[in-house]
């Protein structure tokens, strides 16, 4: 049998709720759409924001917001998204799809919806097209109370009080469409453009470079030997293309079982990815001052036949909650150092928690995933262990999580097999008469949501535990993930 050991009475470091951060890029229908349909819109909208969306992402407490790109914050600049729409700048998007980005959602807006959502807001700012003074400037304007020219304008905006953003990206994917540097020119350019942006009053910027892709350590050794000194956390990218290679992704719907687990083996691969850029900063920062920030993940597959090939839009079966628990389990493991993740992305891109068709909205199962592990968000990490044999590709067949918060463990699994049930043993040390409860996620692996059948894959209370006296015995279902809640 299958056994997860947890210690409930060693609680550890606590898992940073931004773990469970999204990103929201103008690329195709996430913002325009997805999330923003302007206040003119027949679809139920506040200032503009789809209603629908907003309360979704309410409910699975999305802690930050990652905004607005990607390769296109590389070409964004600020200022073309400020003041009356009507006079705002139109530019042709040509990082996805060449279609009319016409600017009626900039930095306003954006904060509106953070707002709504209840998230903290993360600013990538442009490099690769921009200047110092852009950057310098775009701070200024959401931070300062100075009564300078900038400060006036956010005023004449509407906004007397300054919105105090902490999260600051410098440049996105910097040796690839954020510019094509070198690490040792970006880490120069860092460093310049890090200097002019300024704290203002009690707000202390969380100053972010833009690190690595995948493994790429001589990146990260680099960026830490010349300019780690100058920033507070490094991003990684990292995306899961199931058969590996960028020219046979495959669709999001069409898999076999051999497809289904070389996904997982990728998607696995995140851990030793962490590990060694971690090792890699160790030997700059040997106080671990310098947190890792996963701000592009999740699986990417060719788009939906018919639609745009610019708008990455992709379904989302339960392959991809599978992908989702496994990481999530795998970045709460690294809690100590991974100080935020981001999905790829919010809606209707990539590995979407939400697609949307005209008034329509359908939850995907990752979002499921986000709304069982919630409980770990700000939660102490548990100590937990996995007896089970792997799967084709190395992947154990159950992966784990556990912590612990207002006395109540969490523990999430997943059965990653593709078609046989688990039988798992779990053990809470310290909370050996806790009441128990589960919830569960699980369908056959492709199963999906679509606008005409939107909760064919959903959360339900399940009766697939019992008490025994070794422990607490779970059948899992193939392709499942489950929450357990104990209570002493
Ligand atoms: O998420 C889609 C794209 O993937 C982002 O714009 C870019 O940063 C990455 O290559």
């Amino acid at each position: 049998m299958i056994s997860v050991h947890v210690d409930a009475a060693r609680p550890g470091v606590t898992i940073n709720k931004n773990l469970y951060g999204h990103f929201s890029e103008h690329l195709g229908r996430c913002v325009y759409g997805g999330l923003y349909v302007g206040e003119d819109s027949p679809i139920p909208n506040v200032k503009g924001m789809r209603t629908d969306v907003v309360e979704a992402l309410k409910r699975i407490h999305v802690p930050v917001l990652r905004w607005p790109g990607g390769c296109f914050a590389d070409e964004y600049h600020w200022q073309d998204g400020i003041g009356p729409k009507a006079g705002r700048k139109r530019m042709v998007n040509t990082n996805w799809g060449y279609v009319v980005e016409d600017n009626s959602f900039g930095t306003h807006e954006f904060m509106e919806l953070c707002s709504q959502i209840g998230c903290e807001p993360y600013i990538n700012a442009n490099v690769g097209a921009g200047t110092v003074r852009e950057m310098a400037e775009w701070v200024e304007y959401l931070n300062s109370e100075g009564d300078s020219s900038v400060v006036r304008q956010r005023w004449a905006n509407g906004r007397k009080e300054p919105f105090g953003v902490k999260y600051w990206g410098v440049g996105n994917e910097s040796w690839g469409c954020g510019g094509n540097m070198r690490p040792e020119y970006y880490a120069d350019e860092y460093r310049r453009y890090q200097t002019y942006c300024r704290n203002y009053g009690e707000n202390k910027l969380f100053r972010i470079a833009c690190g690595p892709s995948g493994g790429d350590w001589r990146w990260t050794e680099t960026l830490m030997e010349r300019a780690g000194q100058h920033l507070d956390a490094l991003t990684l990218h990292h995306y899961t293309i199931p058969g590996g290679e960028w020219d046979k992704k495959g669709q999001a719907t069409v898999f076999d079982a051999d497809l289904y687990y070389s996904t997982l083996k990728n998607a696995n691969a995140m851990d030793g990815i962490i590990r060694a850029h971690l090792a890699a900063m160790d030997r700059y920062d040997r106080e671990h001052r310098v947190g890792l920030i996963v701000d592009e993940w999740g699986c990417w597959y060719d788009v939906e036949p018919g639609t745009n090939p610019g708008f990455l839009y992709q379904q989302n079966t339960m392959r991809d909650a599978m992908v989702a628990a496994l990481t999530l389990n795998i970045f709460n493991s690294h809690a100590d150092r991974v100080c935020m993740a981001n999905i790829a992305q919010t809606v209707n891109v990539l590995q979407a928690v939400i697609l949307t068709d005209g008034d329509r909205m359908v939850l995907t199962p990752t979002y499921h995933v986000f709304d069982l592990y919630q409980a770990h968000m700000d939660a102490a990490l548990l100590p937990s262990a996995v007896f089970a044999d792997t799967l084709p590709g190395g992947v154990k067949q159950v992966t784990a999580s556990a912590s612990l918060k207002d006395g109540a463990a969490t523990v999430t699994l997943a059965n990653l097999h593709y078609s046989e049930a688990a039988e798992v043993l779990l053990t809470v040390d310290g909370m050996e008469k806790a009441a128990y409860e589960i919830q569960l996620l699980s369908a056959e692996p492709h199963a999906f949501n679509d606008f005409d059948h939107p909760a064919d894959v959903r959360i339900a209370p399940s009766d697939a535990i019992r008490r025994t006296e070794r422990g607490l015995v779970l059948t899992l279902p193939p392709c499942s993930v489950a929450a357990v809640t104990l209570r002493a």
